[in-house]
This record gives C-alpha cells, sequence and structure tokens, in this order.
C-alpha cells in the first residue's frame, strides 16, 4: 500500500512538472512573438488600400455625396475632405488642418469647410479666409467617371 501510495506522489509530481513545461513553454513563446511581431509589421510594407501614396483612389459614387456636403475618405494613409458643393461641383482637399492638424470638416450653414479644433475656416478653393490655419488645404483632382468618383493627387 506504502509502495503504491509513493508512486501515485511520483506520478503527480511528474505530471505536475510537464505541465509547468508547458506553461513556461507557451510563455516563452507568447514573449517572442510579442517581440517579433512588431518587428515584422515594420519591416513589411502595408499592401492595398492602406499604401502610403496611391496615385488614385475610388471616393464612391455620384449618389452618395448630396450637394452641399461633405465626407472625409482615405487617400492611402491620410484623411481627405471630398465636397459636394450647392451648385453640384466635386472638390477635394487634405483634411489635415494647417494650423495643428486636427481634421477638417465641411460646414453645410458656413457651406465651406471649417475646423473645429480654433474655428478655422476655408474657401471651397481651400483658401484659409478665417482663424488661426497659416496656409490653405493641398488640393486633389476630382474626376467622375460612369458614376465613379476617384480622387487623385495633382502632379
Ligand atoms: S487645428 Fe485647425 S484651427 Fe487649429
Amino acid at each position: 500500500m506504502a509502495q503504491n501510495k509513493g508512486e501515485h506522489s511520483r506520478e503527480s509530481s511528474k505530471s505536475r512538472r510537464s505541465f509547468l513545461n508547458i506553461l513556461l513553454g507557451s510563455s516563452l513563446a507568447g514573449f517572442v512573438g510579442s517581440i517579433l511581431y512588431p518587428v515584422w509589421r515594420y519591416l513589411t510594407p502595408p499592401k492595398g488600400p492602406g499604401e502610403a501614396s496611391p496615385t488614385s483612389v475610388l471616393a464612391g459614387t455620384v449618389d452618395e455625396l448630396k450637394p452641399n456636403s461633405g465626407e472625409i475618405i482615405k487617400y492611402g494613409r491620410k484623411p481627405v475632405i471630398l465636397i459636394r458643393t450647392e451648385a453640384g461641383e466635386y472638390r477635394a482637399f487634405t483634411a489635415i488642418c494647417t494650423h495643428l492638424e486636427c481634421i477638417v470638416q465641411y460646414r453645410p450653414d458656413f457651406q465651406h469647410i471649417w475646423c473645429a479644433c480654433h474655428n478655422g475656416h476655408y474657401n471651397l478653393q481651400g483658401i484659409n479666409i478665417s482663424g488661426p490655419p497659416p496656409r490653405p488645404l493641398e488640393p486633389f483632382k476630382v474626376n467622375i467617371k460612369e458614376g465613379k468618383i476617384f480622387v487623385s493627387k495633382i502632379i
């Protein structure tokens, strides 16, 4: 009986040791992974729509944006404001305010671009007209093709 008890204790100690080895091994693998994954992400270039500087992006279809409205779209990794004026013309500018880089928005009540951070105003040519912004917004080209809106950089 005493021999059986000793055997049981050895078995239990062995399974505890193997459990601890598995736990230690998986913790080590997690630790190494948490170091290597960010390095790997840093070294591999982004793909597809997240591309740093695309030549043109599809911003939607003409019926999606009503006159006297605007929306923020992604141009690579940068925000761009796409506007449809009251007259129905499309305009696009970088959406990063030239003051302290807040994201601007279209204000239908003003019928121009506005930055909420410090009450900066830009007209529909992207020119800073009031408030602290020191420079105009960078303009983008808008092309309509078969009902689709394409935004591209002006070269
Ligand atoms: S960040 Fe736009 S007005 Fe200051």
